[in-house]
Formats: C-alpha cells, sequence, structure tokens
C-alpha cells in the first residue's frame, strides 16, 4: 500500500471512458464548442483492464465512470457491467443525464444501484443558456426512469451567482420531494476559468448556499466520512444535502482520488495538471504490469496539493471532475 506523508491513499478511481461531451457547459467550455474524444481513447478491454490492475496495484475500492459524458461513448456498455464484476465496495457513474432513457437496459441490467446526474436548473431556458446542448425535459424523464427502477439518486448542482442561484432552492425542494441528494458544487477555478473575471463575478460559496437555504429549512451540520469530498446536512424530516466546498474547506488533505483519463493517462491529483501514461504498462504480462504501476502510483500521489485546491488549466474538462 502507498501512503504519504499526510496519512493518504488512493481508494477512489474515477475513470473518464471519453472526453466527448453533449453538452457545452459555460463554466467547462469557453466557447460553446462541444468536447471531442481525446486522440488514442483506450478500448472497453484496456479500460477494464487498467481498472483491474489499479484495483490490485493501489487498493482501490471504490470506482465512479465519468467523462465527458459516459453514456456518449459506445463503450459504456461493456465497460459498466465488467467494472461491476470487480472486487470493489462502490461502482457508481456520473452522468449529464441526457441519454439515460436509451442506456437504461445497460444500467438496470449490470446492476447499477446508483448515480449522480448533473443538473444546474429546473427552468428550460436557463439549461439551454448553461449547458449549451441537450433538453431538460429529457434528463427529468431519464431520472424519474432510474428513480421508479430503485437507484439511489445523487443530484450534483453548480451553484453561479449570474446564471442559477435563484435555483437553489427550487432544486432542493425538487431532490427533497423524491428522496435525492443534492449535492452543490463550488465552481472551481478550472481550464478557461482561470483566465478572465467570469471565476469571481459566478463564485457563488457554501457560506451563501448555507445562508439562502436557511430562508426556508433549519438543517444541521452532519459528519461526512474520512475522505468524502462533501460536507453534509440534514434537515429535520425532510432529508439530507451537501456541498463540496473546494474553496471553502478544501478538502485536498483528505483526498484518496486518482484519475484516469480516457487515453490512458493517470492524475493523482485534479488541481495538477501532471499525468502519467500507462498504455505502455497495459502490454506488459501482469506480474511486471503490476510492479511498474506500483512505482507510477508513488509518483502520481506525490502530484496531490498539500493543502488547498488551486485550479488547473487543462484537466477537468476531459477527466470530468
Ligand atoms: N467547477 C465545479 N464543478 C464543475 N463541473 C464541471 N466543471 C466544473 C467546475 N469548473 C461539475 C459538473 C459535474 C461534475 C462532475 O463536475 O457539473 O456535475
Amino acid at each position: 500500500m502507498i501512503v504519504d506523508r499526510f496519512g493518504r491513499r488512493f481508494r477512489n478511481l474515477r475513470v473518464s471512458l471519453t472526453a466527448a461531451c453533449n453538452y457545452a457547459c459555460t463554466y467547462c467550455v469557453p466557447d460553446g464548442k462541444r468536447l471531442l474524444p481525446a486522440d488514442h481513447e483506450l478500448s472497453a478491454d484496456e479500460l477494464v483492464y487498467a481498472v483491474r490492475l489499479l484495483v490490485d496495484a493501489a487498493g482501490i475500492e471504490k470506482v465512479r465512470i465519468t467523462g465527458g459524458e459516459p453514456l456518449l461513448s459506445p463503450k459504456f456498455d461493456a465497460l459498466l457491467p465488467a467494472v461491476m464484476q470487480l472486487p470493489l465496495q462502490d461502482v457508481s457513474v456520473t452522468t449529464n443525464g441526457q441519454l439515460i432513457l436509451r442506456k437504461l437496459d445497460v444500467i438496470l441490467g449490470a446492476g447499477l444501484s446508483r448515480i449522480n446526474v448533473s443538473l444546474d436548473t429546473l427552468d428550460a431556458e436557463r439549461f439551454r443558456q448553461i449547458a449549451r446542448g441537450g433538453d431538460l425535459e429529457t434528463v427529468l424523464a431519464g431520472i424519474e426512469a432510474l428513480r421508479a427502477a430503485g437507484l439511489a439518486i445523487k443530484i450534483n448542482m453548480v451553484p453561479m451567482r449570474t446564471r442559477n442561484a435563484d435555483q437553489i432552492l427550487p432544486l432542493l425542494d425538487y431532490c427533497l420531494e423524491r428522496g435525492f441528494e443534492l449535492r452543490f458544487i463550488e465552481l472551481m477555478s478550472m481550464g478557461h476559468l482561470r483566465h478572465g473575471n467570469a471565476f469571481g463575478r459566478d463564485f457563488f460559496g457554501m457560506n451563501e448556499i448555507l445562508e439562502l437555504i436557511s430562508t426556508r429549512y433549519a438543517f444541521t451540520r452532519t459528519d461526512a466520512p474520512y475522505d468524502s469530498t462533501a460536507v453534509r446536512f440534514a434537515i429535520p424530516d425532510a432529508g439530507t444535502f451537501g456541498v463540496i466546498a473546494n474553496e471553502t474547506e478544501p478538502f485536498c488533505s483528505a483526498c484518496t482520488r486518482l484519475r484516469l483519463a480516457s487515453n490512458g493517462f493517470l492524475y493523482g491529483c485534479l488541481s495538477n495538471a501532471a499525468s502519467h501514461d500507462i498504455r505502455p504498462i497495459l502490454l506488459e504480462p501482469e506480474h511486471q504490469a503490476l510492479a511498474r504501476l506500483q512505482s507510477l502510483l508513488v509518483r502520481a500521489l506525490a502530484d496531490k496539493q498539500d493543502l488547498s485546491f488551486k485550479g488547473e488549466v487543462t484537466v477537468m474538462k476531459f477527466i470530468g471532475g
């Protein structure tokens, strides 16, 4: 087991199936252009082999399948059932929800029990302005289908002062009524947000979010698991919600995440562009592959920030957060 001086190790792996996305969210891409697949994306078989090796070499316990938009990739159909067969505590998927109905058989057939759906607004016009792709009704219908099938659902919302801060309470009501957990993700200074004034203008942090919620609900802060990125709150007799407070309460010192991009590069930190190519390792016999992966993981762990999240120019849009 590889552990650093903060006691951190890799427990959670996020696998990006493809960098391509059917949205062009304002906070992700600057010019409204959708993301395209990366050059040399790994095949479904290569991705499954890579995950299997990482489970052994790093002691991965949880896997999250992300993108780009993972449901957009034909690889999803083979990858999800294969990952579900691995000895893991937990498998989940993060999706923008647009293709849930089309992939319902795959999702239910694989036995997935929980899913995170990104949803920044319940207003159709605002949805078009933020996502610049897709359609709100389709997402809501997809979410309903998963709910009817009994999946546990988390909704990810990125609150932005000038775009959707007024959607915080409507989205919270929507989630509480349905037993979903809403996760507010503080805007991160990633990609094009590193430059210009959009980040400063639109950042809407945990304290402001809580102040707004307190106008309608009484809530208490509850303990989150040690390496959870979310600060969690309970609204008595109504439900729970969380805030991923990467700016207000950075969680870097307890971060156990490792990311595999769709082109076969490992990232030890979302706030560091350093990456490590594992494609040559996938060609080795298994025992050699494991040994080489171990030394690469030592370097990836050293890429983590000490304490605070700084943001990064390149990473997020193609490794799915
Ligand atoms: N800041 C915060 N959240 C972001 N996401 C994408 N880009 C950013 C950003 N710059 C979110 C998506 C999705 C999750 C995986 O990451 O909305 O819900």
